[in-house]
């Protein structure tokens, strides 16, 4: 058996197509262009392509951007007061903290500093606890992005088993909540495996769709997975490889070679889940804008549909 590749890059195509669509007619209708400020702290060189990456792709759907840079040595106090003017300013309708942060800045105070209604990364605790109890604002972008993209491959999640491997804020965490709500793009039995886990393989052997977020290159191997299993892959590793002009290939964490042996769906890396976690981030600047703007449109409909928005 070989995979069906999963096509990331035409879906987040598909999703920036339907932002910009939103952005002229909000645009038209009320004179207002959504504006997304990004804060990147630090050097990391990995943020930094991340960073112009959605600056790229926010342009490209007419969301202006704001990006501000701080070296590594800024205290936590002062990005705070940073979110706190970011906060204040009407004209910003999304703010995002690029992660990592160095180590001496606190990921939660600082996510907790954002304006809820601005948090287009959806990790303020208010945001998190809006999509435990099942009635989501803004869903993280990667796990937003995982749910499009399955929806968009016709691979249904109802009934199913989803493993997720990895407890993050970000992905892990955000994920379970999205895959177990009462929703027909959702309705999951959902494990989350950790670094707890014993037994890992046993584990993920169970899984109808796993969600692989270890941050181990190539760590989930053939053996891991079930035979036509669903593979998401969520990570991004530079592993060196002389045969390359750059010097280094990208690898996500599926053992791609080995599992699209075995798996009837996967996800590459690159081109899989990355483009997506960007074009979700677009949905959710423009969604911030149009609440900002258009409190109304929101009001009858049901949460998740916010989100899903083409899925009908
Ligand atoms: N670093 C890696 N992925 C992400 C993301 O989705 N959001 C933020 N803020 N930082 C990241």
């Amino acid at each position: 058996m070989t995979a069906e590749l999963i096509d990331g890059r035409g879906i987040a195509g598909k999703v920036r197509d339907e932002v910009r669509s939103g952005v002229e007619e909000l645009k038209r209708k009320t004179g207002v262009v959504p504006k997304l400020a990004v804060v990147m702290v630090g050097n990391d060189p990995a943020s930094d392509v991340y960073v112009k990456t959605k600056e790229k792709a926010a342009k490209s759907v007419g969301i202006e951007t704001r990006t501000v840079r701080l070296g590594a040595d800024v205290s936590e106090k002062e990005v705070i007061s940073l979110l706190d003017c970011l906060n204040d300013d009407e004209s910003i309708h999304g703010v995002l903290v690029q992660l990592p942060l160095p180590e001496h800045v606190d990921p939660l105070r600082v996510a907790s500093a954002v304006d809820p209604m601005k948090d287009v990364d959806g990790l303020h605790p208010d945001n998190v606890g809006l999509l435990l109890i099942g009635a989501p604002r803004f869903v993280p972008c990667t796990p937003a992005g995982i749910q499009r993209m399955l929806v968009e491959s016709g691979v249904t999640t109802e009934g199913k088993h989803v493993v997720i491997c990895g407890r993050s804020m970000i992905v892990g965490r955000p994920l379970a909540a999205l895959m177990m709500q009462k929703h027909a793009a959702a309705n999951a039995t959902v494990t989350v495996a950790h670094t707890g886990t014993k037994h890992l393989a046993d584990v993920t052997r169970r899984a109808d769709i796993l969600v692989a977020a270890i941050d181990q290159p190539e760590g989930i191997k053939a053996e891991m997975v079930k035979p036509g299993a669903v593979a998401i892959d969520v990570g991004v590793h530079r592993l060196e490889d002389g045969s390359r002009k750059k010097g280094y290939r990208l690898v996500g964490d599926v053992d791609f070679e080995e599992v699209k042996g075995k798996a009837s769906v996967i996800s590459p890396v690159p081109g899989g889940v990355g483009p997506m976690t960007v074009a979700m981030l677009l949905v959710n600047t423009l969604k911030a804008a149009t609440m900002a703007v258009r409190p109304d449109e929101y009001i009858d409909r049901e949460p998740v549909d916010i989100q899903l928005l083409s899925v009908g």
